[in-house]
């Protein structure tokens, strides 16, 4: 039996291993870049919230690690566009895209013809939270002067962009934006009930055919009459969270009025969530889809996201933990949390609809149990979240950085090291 000193030390040298693995260089305008690839297989290319996870662990390592966490967000930021969107995905290495029409990689992206560099879309805005943690760990006043204007710039976009209604809870524009890919909080937003996968896959990437091809992914014209618009609960909770680590940053750079504006934001995100998105009989948050905000009520580790956010009213925290977390009908599972609560029918602990991965589905993911560890140290529920911790670790032990675990048995499925499981690490 190892104690926890050794067994840290040995995670910590497995994930070293992985992002050696992963690790790319590229080149843009005659400047080299350094990233992590999620996983050498399976996801090849740079992605938003990957690469912020990835930061948030290197920087933890310290040292040379410390240097490439800002190298990962410094990827990122060199394809910012002028008016501050960052996209989801850059294909740094052109030999990787799939030239076929219908595949994802051209689907979510622009061009007709040629292979994209960049997607179209976005995703979870972790960015502020992943600058917060370089910035505590080496004080590097140079790097966040530069980042710091490139950030804000985004989160402005955001607000700007993709919130037309103006009610402070950001739409996305398909459900690979908010990161949950194929989650049954979305199969509502498609008009469907328990999905078979074909029906399901053709209406997500019917949508975005319908993105790309009709309204050339012109953001605004989607939101008004796209087929797809949803104000996701985990990604506004994301956002709310990230507004707030902008504001200490600005402050720290002496920028306080656009403090101020970051402060206020993260406070109207978090009352709009309060407000619209929590549904009180249900004790839980929920999607609002389309212009008609309806509720998506299927409930996932999604509607418990708000828990990171420091001003949720105590009634609230106390109902999502005793009510959900602690439900061993939901989600208090041998290994927590499952992304779906295993009340609901679409539930998978596999991540299956029929044969077929469909990913999402029902497994634990390492990120959400990082925010989650994160959220119960917040409110004062340490001993919940080293229970999650202590599982989350057991689910490394037995099956190495995996993409996502089966919640009943521990097993792990998809993709192989997989760089944000390496998360674990920076839950103690
Ligand atoms: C999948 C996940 C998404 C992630 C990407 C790369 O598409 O749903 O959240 O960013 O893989 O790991």
């Amino acid at each position: 039996m190892l104690n926890s000193s050794s067994e840290t030390i040995l995670l910590r040298s497995a994930a070293e291993k992985l992002f050696k693995l992963n690790r790319r260089t590229a080149k843009l305008d005659g400047k080299e870049y350094v990233f992590h690839c999620p996983s050498s297989d399976k996801y090849p290319f740079q992605w938003f919230w990957d690469s912020c996870f990835h930061a948030i662990v290197l920087s933890s390592f310290g040292g040379e690690y410390l240097d490439l966490a800002k190298k990962e967000i410094e990827g990122l930021l060199a394809w910012q566009r002028p008016d501050g969107f960052i996209p989801h995905v850059i294909f740094w290495d052109q030999s990787k895209v799939k030239n076929v029409p219908w595949h994802w990689n051209r689907l979510e992206s622009k061009p007709i013809f040629q292979k994209p560099k960049t997607s179209e879309m976005t995703q979870p805005p972790v960015l502020a939270l992943a600058l917060e943690k370089i910035w505590q760990t080496g004080g590097d006043r140079d790097f966040l002067e530069k980042a710091l204007p490139q950030a804000l710039s985004y989160y402005r976009w955001l607000f700007e962009a993709c919130d037309p209604d103006k009610d402070s809870l950001i739409s996305i524009i398909a459900p690979f934006e908010s990161g949950l890919d194929w989650s049954p909080e979305f199969d509502g937003a498609f008009g469907l009930k328990k999905p078979n996968g074909s029906t399901l896959y053709f209406k997500a990437r019917g949508a975005q055919v319908i993105n790309k091809y009709i309204f050339g992914y012109d953001r605004s014209r989607i939101l008004r009459s796209g087929p797809f618009s949803v104000e996701e609960v985990l990604v506004n909770a994301i956002f709310a969270h990230g507004l707030d680590a902008l504001g200490r940053l600005l402050d720290e750079v002496g920028a306080l009025s656009d403090a101020e504006w970051a402060r206020r934001g993260a406070a109207a995100v978090t009352d709009a969530l309060i407000k619209k998105c929590y549904d009180v009989s249900a004790g839980a948050f929920f999607s609002l889809s389309g212009k008609a905000e309806s509720k998506l009520n299927v409930l996932t580790a999604a509607s418990l996201m708000p828990l990171i956010l420091k001003n949720i009213p105590e009634n609230i925290v106390n109902t999502l933990i005793d009510k959900h977390i602690l439900s061993p009908g939901e989600f208090f599972l041998p290994f927590p949390l499952p992304f779906v609560s295993a009340a609901e029918e679409t539930f998978s602990p596999e991540s299956c609809i029929g044969r077929r991965q469909f990913i999402w589905r029902g497994p634990t993911w390492i990120n959400i149990n990082w925010f989650l560890f994160h959220g119960l140290k917040l409110h004062g529920r340490d001993d919940l979240a080293d229970h999650l911790a202590a599982k989350t670790r057991k689910l490394v032990e037995l099956s190495g950085f995996r993409e996502y675990y089966n919640p009943y048995t521990g097993e792990g499925h998809g993709a192989k090291n997989f760089g944000w499981s390496t998360l674990v690490l920076d839950m103690v």
